[in-house]
């Protein structure tokens, strides 16, 4: 239990509007990550609904997923796979194709990413319209992997992104 970081990130992200497209309030992570108290301690939260759980990997969502993902899967002694944005993998992958708040995109993963039954937590720091998170799911889906949770940093609430992803499955720090 860490009774003051919700505030704590509330006083340390950054809200930037308007970016990357105009209406779009942009909430910037990287002063909590340049703080490694906070980073710890947001780790240690995101970690926490899962331990227990054996999770045997950890799916980041590029590019921010990368961040957090990759030392959430060390925190639970769990493999750590990279969810790319289409062509950049060099192995061969699948592809899952979803439409962004603000635009359309793609997600892949290779293709013995994940084993069949592998137990599988997705992370990523935002939860929106749930789009990149329900294409990632159903990667790991198509590789016979067994999701057993979806650990945000921050959910927004109002695109009711936890609805598409089933809401018993989504845990996140903050929500708006
Ligand atoms: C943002 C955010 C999530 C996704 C959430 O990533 O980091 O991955 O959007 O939106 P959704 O729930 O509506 O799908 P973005 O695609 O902007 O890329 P980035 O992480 O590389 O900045
Ligand atoms: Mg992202």
């Amino acid at each position: 239990l860490d009774p003051t970081l919700v505030s704590d990130l509330q006083a340390t992200l950054r809200d930037v509007p308007d970016f990357p497209k105009p209406g779009i309030v942009f909430k910037d992570i990287t002063p909590m990550l340049a703080d490694p108290r906070l980073f710890g301690r947001v780790v240690t939260a995101m970690s926490a609904p899962f331990r227990g759980k054996h999770i045997t990997k950890v799916v980041g969502v590029e590019s921010r997923g990368f961040i957090l993902g990759a030392p959430i899967a060390l925190a639970l002694e769990a493999g750590f796979v990279p969810a790319r944005k289409p062509g950049k993998l060099p192995h061969r992958s699948i592809v899952e194709r979803y439409s962004l708040e603000y635009g359309a995109d793609g997600v892949e993963m290779h293709e013995d990413a994940i084993l069949k039954d592998e137990r599988v937590l997705v992370v990523d720091d935002v939860l929106a319209t749930g789009g990149t998170a329900e294409a990632t799911a159903r990667l790991i889906s198509r590789l016979g992997g067994d999701i057993v949770g979806f650990s945000f940093l921050i959910t927004l609430d109002f695109l009711a992104g936890a609805k598409r992803l089933g809401p018993d499955k989504v845990t996140s720090v903050l929500s708006f």
